[in-house]
Parts: C-alpha cells; structure tokens; sequence
C-alpha cells in the first residue's frame, strides 16, 4: 500500500476543509531568450482560459526576458492570472554591486514576484542564509512576492539532519519577516538530490517528513498565520509523479522545472495536478 493511500484520508481531509488554492509554475533558469519567453506566455494565454482562477501561476524567466514577459502578458490578458518572477536579486536598494540587481529595479518593469535562495544558487554560486536573511524582507518590504526555496543535500539527508537543514535556512531566512508581510510569502522545499535530471524524485513520506516540521516551524514564528504560508513542492516533478504531492497534507502547489518549459508540458502537468487533487478532494482546482 503506497503512503498516499496509507494516509490518504487525512491528507485530503484537510484540503477538502481548507479548499485551499492551488500554487503552480515554472522557473527556466538560464533557458529562454526574450523571443521564447514571449512566444511561451502567448501560447499559456488560451491554456489560461480553462483554468479557475483559484489556481495561482507564476513564471520565472531570465532577467533578460523580463521585460518582453511582461509586455507578453499584458498583451495576451494574462496580467491578473500570472506572477511574473526574477530568479534572484539583492537586498540593497542600489550601490556598487556590480552584477546585482536591485528590487526597484524589478518593481519598476512591473516584475511582482522574485525567487530567493533556489538550490543552484545556494550550490553553484555560494548564496548563504546570511545573505537570504537580507533579501526575502527587502523583497516582501517592497511589495514583492516572494517565493523562499529551502532543501536538504544528499550528504543531509544521509546523516539525518534533512528537516533541521530546511528548518534552519527557513529560520535565517525569515527572521525580520514579520506577520504583515506573510500572504506575500510562498516556500518551496526542493530536496537538492531531486532538483533537474540528474535528480531523484522525492518519494511523498520523504516530502511529509519535512513539510510537517517545517510547518511546524512557520506556526512557531507566525503564531496562526504561518499555518497559511503555501508550502511548494519542487524537484523533478512531472506528470507521472504530480498527483502523489499535490494530494499531500501541507502541499499547496508545484515548483516545476525542466517538465515545465514547453507550453505542452507545463499544460500536462497543471492538468495532471488538478485531476490529482480533484479525485482525492472531491473538488477540482
Ligand atoms: P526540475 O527543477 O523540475 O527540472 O528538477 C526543479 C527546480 O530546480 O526548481
């Protein structure tokens, strides 16, 4: 018996009490020229159409496609319907930090979400908690929403820390933040071993293990409130494997890359999502 039929019952219990929305969207990474991006928002518009707008969209190209993003949305009426994301930015409202990019910056093209803390940052380009703990209030401050990325690496997970990894950057990241700012705030846990393909997908008791405690760990900061924060999962999602997370107690939506960046298979997998919730909830997002 798998673990989503195993404890099935309660999973879906509490989404069918909260009705909570469904989170859904994409990040290219370093994939996408402005061209591309535009043609993908212009070919998601009529996908959009079909879906309920409880489901919320997001969409994080490069900083280079940003602004022809944006002009894509508005063209094909997608303004309302989909969050436009940056990959990354930093903290300070402007100075000599060649290569950054500042949030007025962002604002002022009309970019209304940010990605803070992926895994290939904190990996590849050696962005630290310390760093994370100044930029996720700057963003929320300025009226961004912000889209936390925590995750355990291999090496974590074998030792057993896995849950206080996450816990721990969670805390860092979040220790200005206050109350106010919360329904601005989204976290993805993204085991690192599952993250592009080369990764595993997380198994559901591997994702339960550690959206419990970091849920925990919301509640402990922001009292009720933190019991409203939407939980992503992200790390090799595709259609096969998206219904066992979404049907997750404590999963609010998916983080999708590389399953995500042609039109089809961003469609597939929302499709798939949305089934998946739809048939253990009795309601379909
Ligand atoms: P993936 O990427 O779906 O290609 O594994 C996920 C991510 O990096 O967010």
């Amino acid at each position: 018996m798998s673990v989503r039929d195993r404890d099935g019952g309660r999973r879906l219990q509490r989404l069918a009490r909260d009705n909570r929305p469904l989170h859904f969207g994409t990040n290219f990474k370093m994939h996408q020229t402005p061209e591309e991006t535009a043609r993908f928002l212009a070919e998601l518009a009529p996908r959009v159409d079909r879906v309920p707008d409880r489901v919320r969209l997001f969409v994080i190209p490069p900083f280079t496609s940003l602004p022809a993003a944006i002009a894509a949305r508005e063209h094909s009426g997608l303004t309302s319907r989909v969050w436009i994301g940056a990959q990354n930015v930093h903290w300070a409202t402007e100075g000599a930090y060649t290569g950054e990019i500042s949030v007025r910056m962002l604002t002022s093209i009309g970019v209304d979400f940010v990605l803070l803390g992926h895994a290939e940052r904190r990996g590849h380009f050696g962005e630290t908690d310390q760093a994370l703990a100044k930029k996720v209030p700057a963003a929320l401050d300025a009226g961004l929403r912000v889209l936390l990325c925590v995750g355990e690496t291999a090496e974590e997970k074998a030792f057993g820390v896995g849950p206080e990894t996450v816990i721990r950057q969670l805390k860092i990241a979040l220790h200005a933040v206050t109350t106010d700012a919360l329904p601005r705030l989204l976290v993805g846990y993204e085991p690192v071993w599952s993250i592009g393909a080369g990764g595993t997908p997380a198994r559901p008791e591997d994702v339960m293990e550690t959206v419990v405690p970091l849920r925990r760990a919301l509640g402990e900061q922001f009292g009720e409130a933190g019991g409203s924060v939407p939980i992503l999962y992200g790390g090799s999602v595709a259609p096969e494997n998206c219904g066992d997370f979404v049907t997750l107690e404590e999963i609010d939506g998916l983080f999708v890359g590389r399953a995500a960046w042609q039109v089809e298979g961003f469609e597939r997998v929302l499709e798939a999502a949305r089934a998946a919730r739809g048939e253990a909830s009795g309601y379909r997002d």
